[in-house]
């Protein structure tokens, strides 16, 4: 066994609630907490947490800090809303009343990327800003967290990679088709997200559950499952729904 923490939760309500929870207490510490924040299906019921707590003033997000894992690249105009900025902006970052001054992207979607751009000045910002307090995480079902696929190197930083086919065939449920879906993206590396204080990590549908598994049995990192990097982190709590 590793020393991760797997809460096992009845429901995908249940997940959001207590995945959500680390970040409050964070929040209500030091309202300068720094979040690490992804996107996709998994995070919406923990960011509807966030946006409940915060309209009900118990908890104000307007002083803290994020950065996000990963964007798209070489999305059409026409996907804008799929950008993973207007993602947050829309579900978690205007509702919640964020700062959007101090919302980070590893890669601004609607502009050309500069030859030369090194990736990993993202990697400096994060840990200029005092390094991430809590950073979330989904899992994809080939078991990549961020956009590290399977082969990706643990000590990786902030990169352009290229998505997996999987990952592609995944994620063309959000686009009108496949040939749609961006091949690449920048992603915060392995290495980047194990800096990292505490880390959550939640799979609330069934396709994760042999991403779950491979994260339970490893001893060590197996680049075949990228997930496996998180036994190497000394605060790693997983909440899943196992049907
Ligand atoms: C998204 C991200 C990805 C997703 C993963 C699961 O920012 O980094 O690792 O968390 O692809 O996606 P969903 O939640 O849509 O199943």
């Amino acid at each position: 066994m590793n020393e991760i923490k797997f809460i096992e939760c009845a429901t995908a309500e249940e997940v959001a609630e207590q995945a959500a929870q680390p970040f409050l207490d964070a929040i209500k510490a030091n309202p300068e907490s720094v979040f690490g924040m992804a996107t996709g299906s998994t995070p919406l019921g923990t960011y509807a947490v966030f946006v409940r707590e915060a309209k009900a003033k118990r908890v104000s997000f307007s002083r803290c800090a994020t950065f996000n894992l990963d964007e798209y690249v070489g999305l059409k105009p026409k996907d804008a809303a799929h950008s993973y900025r207007v993602f947050m902006n829309n579900n978690l970052f205007g509702p919640a009343g964020f700062n959007l001054d101090r919302t980070h992207f590893p890669f601004k979607w609607d502009e050309p990327i500069k030859p030369g751009t090194d990736f990993a000045a993202y990697d400096a910002h994060i840990a200029a800003a005092g390094g991430i307090d809590v950073q979330y995480l989904g899992v994809g079902e080939n078991g990549h967290i961020g956009f590290n696929e399977p082969g990706s190197d643990i000590s990786s930083r902030t990169r352009l990679v290229k998505l997996a086919e999987q990952t592609i065939k995944n994620n063309s449920r959000f686009f009108d088709s496949e040939e749609d879906v961006p091949k690449e993206a920048v992603s915060m590396g392995l290495g980047s997200i194990l800096k990292a204080r505490k880390i959550v990590l939640v799979a609330n549908t069934k396709n994760k559950l042999k991403a779950i598994e491979a994260l339970r049995n490893a001893q060590a990192f197996n680049p075949e499952w990228p997930c496996t990097a998180l036994v190497a982190h000394p605060d790693v709590t997983v909440y899943w729904l196992a049907k």
